[in-house]
């Protein structure tokens, strides 16, 4: 299996500062990015030495935005990836396409790589969950094109399934990554982009997502916490 990606999206966690550099520790390796509360990104930089840094968010701009960071004030930081358009953020924070849309265009062009999340609301038929996802696609990603999209990856995270424990099936969430990969080269001109998988990924279903011809890696919520468990995602990763 050649090396796929694996994202730690730790969410408001862990309570503490020092939990979080102990974590950090503990989950280092080449082929994962750490992506910490904002709060934590600075020590957590520093203590990392084989993973690259990741944010769980951005603005598209500097200046006056109260409570927004900026793409320039995370690169200061080492940032390297961040994460856009996480549902719990469409969900709880009712961010729409077109906010994730200047997102992505503002993070690209200042050479940040992008995780766009995409994913249908409920467990349903595939070829609406796909209707559902191109839909998102297209307009997360309008006027993304050329070098700009080097730098870009999507995490196909189906709702229903993120943090729930109830993983989707990996023939199912497969057969999505390829059917994204052929969206963006249709209707975006952008060649076999990479497409990770979330959604309760845990070290007994890591292997057959992290086995998939058409999945990239894996963007992982709970288990990034667990670091035994974790651990064990970074082997079958490798
Ligand atoms: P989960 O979260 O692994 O806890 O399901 C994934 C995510 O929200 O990115």
């Amino acid at each position: 299996m050649s090396k796929k990606l694996l994202v730690a999206n730790w969410k408001a966690n862990p309570k503490s500062l020092t939990e979080a550099v102990r974590l950090a520790r503990q989950t280092d390796a080449p082929n994962v990015v750490v992506a910490p509360p904002f709060p934590f990104l600075h020590s957590v930089g520093g203590v990392l030495r084989r993973s690259a840094l990741g944010a769980q968010d951005v603005f598209w701009s500097d200046g006056p935005y109260t409570g927004e960071v900026s793409t320039n004030q995370l690169k200061r930081l080492g940032v390297r990836y961040v994460i856009i358009g996480h549902s719990e953020r469409r969900r709880y924070l009712a961010e729409s396409d077109k906010v994730i849309n200047k997102k992505v265009v503002a993070a690209l062009k200042a050479g940040l790589k992008v995780i766009l999340c995409v994913g249908e609301g409920r467990h349903e038929n595939i070829r609406r969950a796909e209707d559902f996802v191109k839909t998102q696609i297209r307009s997360d990603l309008a006027g993304i094109r050329g070098r700009m999209s080097s730098k870009l990856a999507i995490a196909y995270e189906p709702i229903w399934a993120i943090g729930t424990g109830r993983a989707d099936s990996p023939q199912q969430a497969g057969s999505m990554a390829k059917f994204i990969k052929k969206t963006c080269k249709n209707y975006i001109h952008i060649k076999n982009i990479p497409v990770l998988y979330g959604g309760s990924i845990n070290s007994n279903n890591a292997s057959s997502f992290l086995s998939s011809t058409y999945l990239d890696g894996g963007l992982v919520g709970g288990v990034s916490l667990k670091p035994v468990e974790f651990r064990k995602l970074i082997e079958l990763s490798s």
